[in-house]
Order: C-alpha cells, then sequence, then structure tokens
C-alpha cells in the first residue's frame, strides 16, 4: 500500500523516482499544471516539443513518458492528462490519482503537483481526492497468483504543498476500506463461509473500535429469522448473522442502521442458474462486504451518528435439505411468503434484517445488495436503483454517491405493483412478473419496514463488478457503496454540527 505525504519544497527538487504532472485538454503546453513549465524550462522546451510531436492532447487519462534527466531532480516525467479545465472536479481527480497510481506500479516513489492543477478545488479536497485515486487504481488482487508481482509504489509526495494531513488520513481512510470490501468480495467462495466471514468482520471490528455480535444457526432459529434460515436450508455451511455498531464518542444525534446482502455463494438453489450465470456468483455478498467495509471507517472518519449494521450471510444451495418451490417460510415479524423461486433468496435474508433494523427505531434504514438481475437490465453495469419510501433519503444518497465518485438513479415502488407479488396461500410470494423486477424485489423489501421509517434500498447488482479495469476500478469486486455511505454518513454529522 503506498505511503502518502506533503512537502513545501520545489517539486523538482524533491528525489523520486518519476514526477507526474497534469496538464490540460487542448491548452497550450507553457500553461499546463504546476511542475510542467519547470520541466519545459530546464529542458529548454524539450517537454512541450516532445508533447507537440506525439500530437498529445491531454484528454483524460492520456499519458506521456517525458524522459529527462538533472541531477537531483525526477529522471522521468509522467505527464497525465486531465481533460477540460472547467470539467474538473474531485471525481476527475480520482481518475487521474488512479492513472498516475497505475502507471507508477514499477515505481517506489513519485512526486506530483497534481492537487494543485489550477482547478475551482480546493488543495485539501483535491488531496483527498488523489488519494482516494491512487488507493483504489492501484488495487491489485494477487493472493492466488503463483508468481505475484506487486506494485513497488510506496510513496506519493505532494510537491509543493501545504501540509494536508488530515485529507491525506481521510483519502486512506476511505481508500483501505474499499480495498478491504473488494479482497473480501474476490475471495473465491469455495475458500469461504458464512461462519468464515464473520470471523473475518469480528477482526476487522476489534480494529475499529466496533461491537460485535454473531449469531450462530440456533440463534437464527431463536430470534425467528425464517428467512435466513429457510435460504440457508441447503448448504453444509450453516448461515451467520453479524451485527456491528458503533458509537462515536461524545453526542449522538441520529442513529442509523445499515443491512447488506451476504450471500456467500448463490447457485440459485433448487431453481439452479445456469452455468454462465453462477460464474460470478460469489459476488453476491457486495452488499454486506460494502456495509461492513464502511463500518470499519467510521472511528477514523469520525462520524457523528450511532450507526448499527446487520448483516445475514448464507450459501444458496441446492440439496437434500434445500427449500424448495412451494414451500412457505415466516420472518421475524410473522409474515410469510411462498418461495416460488429459490433464486429469489436475497429478498428472504434481507427481510429478517430489516425487521432486526426497524426493531431498533432508526432514523433511517439503508440497505445494499446485489438483488436483480433486472436491476442491471434497467440501469447496466455501472449504476446502482435507489428505491427509497423518502425522498430526501433517496436525494441525500444521490447527492453523496455524486461527491463520493460513483453512480446512482432513483427507481420507482409503485403501489399497484404489489398485486404481482400477492400469493395463493401466503402473504405474499417471492417473484412478480417477468419485467420491473428491480421494483417487485424493492416493494417485497418494502413489507419489512416498520412505521414508515425512512428506508432506502440500493440494487447494486451491477456495480459490484466491473468488467474492465477502468480509472479507480479495477475488473472483480469494486467494493460499491462504500464511497457513497461514508459520504452520506460523514454528512450526517455535518448538519447536525451546523
Ligand atoms: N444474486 C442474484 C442477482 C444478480 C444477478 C446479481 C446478476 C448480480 C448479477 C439474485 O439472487 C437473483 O438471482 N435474482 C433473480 C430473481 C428472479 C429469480 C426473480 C434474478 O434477478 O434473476
Ligand atoms: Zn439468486
Ligand atoms: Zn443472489
Amino acid at each position: 500500500m503506498p505511503t502518502f505525504a506533503c512537502s513545501m519544497e520545489d517539486p523538482l527538487e524533491i528525489q523520486a523516482d518519476a514526477l507526474a504532472i497534469a496538464c490540460f485538454k487542448d491548452e497550450d503546453s507553457y500553461s499546463l499544471g504546476p511542475g510542467a513549465s519547470e520541466v519545459d524550462d530546464a529542458s529548454e522546451g524539450g517537454l512541450s516539443a516532445f508533447l507537440d510531436r506525439l500530437k498529445y492532447k491531454g484528454e483524460k487519462g492520456e499519458v506521456a513518458l517525458f524522459p529527462f534527466s538533472l541531477e537531483g531532480r525526477s529522471d522521468l516525467v509522467i505527464v497525465i492528462g486531465v481533460g477540460e479545465r472547467e470539467k474538473v472536479n474531485p471525481q476527475v481527480l480520482r481518475e487521474v490519482g488512479a492513472t498516475l497510481a497505475r502507471r507508477s506500479k514499477k515505481f517506489n516513489s513519485v512526486v506530483t503537483t497534481i492537487h494543485d492543477s489550477g482547478a475551482e478545488v480546493a488543495t485539501a479536497d483535491a488531496v483527498r481526492a488523489v488519494v482516494e485515486g491512487v488507493m483504489l487504481g492501484g488495487y491489485e488482487f494477487l493472493k492466488y497468483r503463483r508468481e505475484p508481482e506487486p506494485s513497488d509504489l510506496s510513496a506519493v509526495i505532494f510537491g509543493g504543498c501545504e501540509p494536508c494531513n488530515e485529507a491525506i488520513a481521510y483519502g486512506t481512510a476511505v481508500g483501505s476500506a474499499v480495498n478491504w470490501a473488494r479482497d473480501l468480495v474476490n475471495e473465491p467462495a469455495g475458500r469461504q463461509s458464512p461462519a468464515k466471514i464473520a470471523e473475518t468482520i469480528k477482526a476487522l471490528s476489534k480494529d475499529a473500535g466496533l461491537s460485535c455480535e454473531v449469531w450462530d444457526s440456533k440463534r437464527i432459529l431463536k430470534e425467528k429469522l425464517g428467512g435466513v434460515s429457510g435460504v440457508g436450508a441447503g448448504s453444509v455451511n450453516e448461515p451467520r448473522l453479524v451485527k456491528l455498531e458503533y458509537k462515536p464518542s461524545g453526542g449522538v444525534e441520529s442513529k442509523i442502521c445499515l443491512v447488506g446482502k451476504g450471500v456467500v455463494f448463490d447457485s440459485g438453489g433448487l431453481s439452479l442458474k445456469p452455468a454462465e450465470a453462477m460464474e460470478t456468483m460469489k459476488t453476491d455478498m457486495s452488499g454486506a462486504a460494502a456495509v461492513a467495509a464502511a463500518m470499519s471507517a467510521l472511528s477514523n472518519l469520525d462520524v457523528r451518528a450511532h450507526v448499527i449494521a446487520f448483516m445475514p450471510f448464507v450459501e444458496n444451495m441446492p440439496s437434500g435439505s434445500a427449500t424448495k418451490p412451494g414451500d412457505v417460510l415466516q420472518f421475524r415479524n410473522g409474515k410469510t411468503a411462498e418461495v416460488l423461486n429459490t433464486d429469489a433468496e436475497g429478498r428472504l435474508i434481507l427481510a429478517d434484517a430489516l425487521v432486526l433494523a426497524s426493531d431498533e427505531e432508526p432514523a433511517a434504514i439503508v440497505d445494499l445488495a446485489t438483488l436483480t438481475g433486472a436491476c442491471m437490465v434497467a440501469l447496466g453495469y455501472k449504476i446502482f436503483g435507489v428505491m427509497s419510501n423518502d425522498d430526501d433519503l433517496a436525494g441525500d444518497l444521490l447527492v453523496a454517491a455524486d461527491e463520493a465518485g460513483e453512480r446512482g438513479w432513483r427507481l420507482p415502488l409503485p403501489a399497484d405493483y404489489k398485486k404481482q407479488i400477492e400469493s395463493e396461500i401466503a402473504d405474499m410470494k417471492n417473484i412478480g412478473s417477468r419485467y420491473g423486477g428491480a421494483l417487485t424485489a424493492g416493494l417485497f423489501l418494502e413489507e419489512f419496514i416498520a412505521d414508515d421509517i425512512p428506508w432506502a434500498h440500493l440494487d447494486i447488482a451491477g456495480p459490484a463488478r466491473s468488467e474492465a479495469d477502468e480509472y479507480e476500478l479495477p475488473k472483480g469486486g469494486t467494493g460499491v457503496g462504500v464511497r457513497t455511505l461514508l459520504t452520506w454518513l460523514v454528512g450526517i454529522g455535518e448538519k447536525v454540527a451546523d
């Protein structure tokens, strides 16, 4: 993991393997960001001539490597395009930071001036965004490579920068949390189980100042979590329910509950998925991973809200003991559901967890779940769906997502679609018609929110995985939701303080 530092020294005087500088789109080379004109002067116009010859445009993410050797100075310049000057914002800077990390993997240290790119972003915010980008873009999951070649980048130094230690600490905390979630998601299901994940989270909680409770299958039955038991019934690896609690020291103003879907592997159960659809189903615990990861960063970010998280972990497997299509499960609040498709299992375990959250009588409940393929059909790989019974909460989460560099889009919860989940024999059934599947899943969940508590459901089925390395997102588990949750929760504290 890289470390970060700020130095007031002239960036060209700092010893490092490379110097990374910014270049805006279509500006003449003398108005490149700070650092560039100095390099250009020192190379007697060499840098601008070189960029001209390359027909370098400065498009976002466009990189040029310029060999440059002066005693006591960096001997390689990495020019990173940031796109149009007016469009620079924290997310662009995260993307530039990620590009820096990817292009610096072979270096031990890089000096950069990218925090001060002449844009309308305050230095501290820029440092924070670049740190996040470097942390996220430099992520690698190498555990199962026989000959791993880990990145050598160990230090990024912001040259010519006022001390911004708080911003560095913030960006590092967010980046570490997201990368922790990615590790958990990328771990193969065969090396994982509900019990092992619960242990991993328990270990995390100790370092993060959280209290942690783990319920085993006996306790789960005793607490009447019939959805969790029913979905877990087909696997030799028994389910677990993990509760994490964060209580800030000093005043607590509002209580928030988080819920995350933790299906360690989703085979579909007896309603077995086809082979291809099963390939990525170790990812089906991304909601719980994001929630646990966000919890782990709350004390570092000094969040002022009291936050309680519930994460049900199960394996959805077919076997002689598995729940069968047509079976009826009863949840913690007494409601029943007819399970017509055992592959619609997420809503069944979330139902119990949402009742547990409702029992806490919080000011808001937010759940994250890789819930439906239908949400991916609607919004694609990069955007999560937001369904909510509360316009303010939905709005706040969408604003937080935008600030954090993640993308959500509101979807409706049409009351008349509830007809689709009426059952012949139980209070509801677990599937609706073929169309609008993300919405009927959301409507199912809404049945477990007590007393109109403001609640939002984030269907992250699409963005939980990335199909390619793209800026701060690596191929595989993305840790989506961590950034949005943290930005939202930090914001709640700030609102209270105002
Ligand atoms: N885990 C899946 C949803 C999913 C699909 C997540 C693709 C990520 C990528 C969920 O449990 C599921 O199988 N949902 C079914 C519901 C259907 C049977 C009503 C689906 O979306 O097909
Ligand atoms: Zn499923
Ligand atoms: Zn699932």
